[in-house]
């Protein structure tokens, strides 16, 4: 089966060659047909410049970015157009993603106007469609940006996210900006809408918990790298990584018995500009020993399809916490 896409060696770096931000290094990443993938990371860990990356809305600075099997890595935009159709992104913030100007039902319909040659009347009824598959009622429609609410709005992007069948959707942080109430409402529209299109999406969250809902896959990324993926399943159950264990301990219960297990971590994360020789997460790891200053650690698969970077982690010493 041919991947959606592709990211091999990939490295970003932001600004000058002596101090510019290493924003992401060494990245090999597959996005699967029809797959929930789930990236998640720390403010700062690379998450938006990755999902940017995957899309060619970034060239980056070393490396490959496949779609469907081309090498797209060094596209121009005029070439990069033709696929702009196959993929799209839907971000944290639906009030800033939206044109205030602008009604629901145009916003919805924009980009068939802009990808799609249908008439008038053919845009008018798939924009309905695609209202009624996000759950957006006719009445609004005819409505401004500012008389719905964010999770009303957060729907319109997704609609318009989904409005040429794309294969591949990133979305950046897509229930961080909204309601608790809503949150849940979204991630099953989510879910519902890639069982209905087969669209692959790429879901960027810093919240583990929010992967459990909705991810088949799951992807950590500490300082730029990916130091640990898998199949969502074992990555939530059974975390091999100590950054990863640290991580989920934050979602324990308010129980007693289960808070005393919550990992809190100390230390700094090192400069982005200045990064140390070995494994990235020594300064904060409670598991860290002289070693890991020296060697960055390789990331191994431990069993099928579940890759961890951590010297420990072979030798079966990675547990911060042991099992209950
Ligand atoms: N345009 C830019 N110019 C310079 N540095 C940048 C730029 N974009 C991102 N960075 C840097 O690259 C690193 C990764 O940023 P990125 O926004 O991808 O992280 P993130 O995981 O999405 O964070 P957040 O959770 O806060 O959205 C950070 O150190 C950031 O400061
Ligand atoms: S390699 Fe060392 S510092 Fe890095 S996660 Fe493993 S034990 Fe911790
Ligand atoms: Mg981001």
């Amino acid at each position: 089966m041919t991947a959606i896409a592709e990211l091999r060696g990939l490295g970003m770096r932001f600004g000058p060659m002596a101090q510019g931000v290493h924003a992401l290094q060494d990245i090999d990443l597959t996005v699967r047909p029809g797959e929930i993938l789930g990236l998640v990371g720390e403010s700062g860990s690379g998450k938006s410049t990755l999902g940017r990356c995957l899309l060619r809305l970034l060239a980056p600075t070393a490396g490959t970015v496949r779609f469907e099997g081309d090498d797209i890595t060094a596209w121009p935009e005029r070439r990069l157009r033709r696929l702009r159709s196959a993929m799209s992104m839907v971000f944290q913030d639906p009030w800033s993603a939206l044109n205030p100007r602008m009604r629901i039902r145009a916003l919805i319909e924009e980009p068939l106007l802009l990808h799609c040659a249908l008439s008038a009347a053919e845009r008018r009824a798939r924009g309905e469609a695609l209202a009624t598959a996000v759950r957006i009622s006719p009445d609004q429609l005819d409505r401004m940006p500012g008389e719905l609410s964010g999770g009303q709005l957060q729907r319109v992007c997704i609609a318009r996210a989904i409005a040429t069948n794309p294969r591949l959707i990133v979305l950046d942080e897509p229930t961080s900006s909204l309601d608790l109430s809503v949150r849940a409402g979204i991630l099953d529209l989510l879910a519902e809408l890639r069982a209905s299109t087969g669209s692959a999406m790429v879901f960027i969250t810093h919240d583990l918990a929010t992967l459990r809902l909705i991810a088949d896959r799951v992807a950590v990324l500490y300082l730029g790298r990916i130091i640990e993926e898998g199949p969502a399943g074992r990555v939530l159950a059974d975390p091999l990584h100590p950054y990863t264990q640290a991580l989920l301990s934050a979602h324990l219960s308010a129980d007693p018995a289960e808070r005393s297990r919550r990992i809190r971590l100390q230390g700094e994360i090192p400069s982005p500009i200045n990064r140390p020789p070995g494994c990235s997460f020594a300064t904060r790891c409670p598991l860290a020993e002289p070693r890991c200053n020296a060697v960055q650690p390789p990331l191994l698969e431990q069993e099928p399809g579940h890759i961890a970077a951590c010297l420990r982690v072979p030798e079966g010493s990675n547990r911060l916490v042991p099992p209950p």
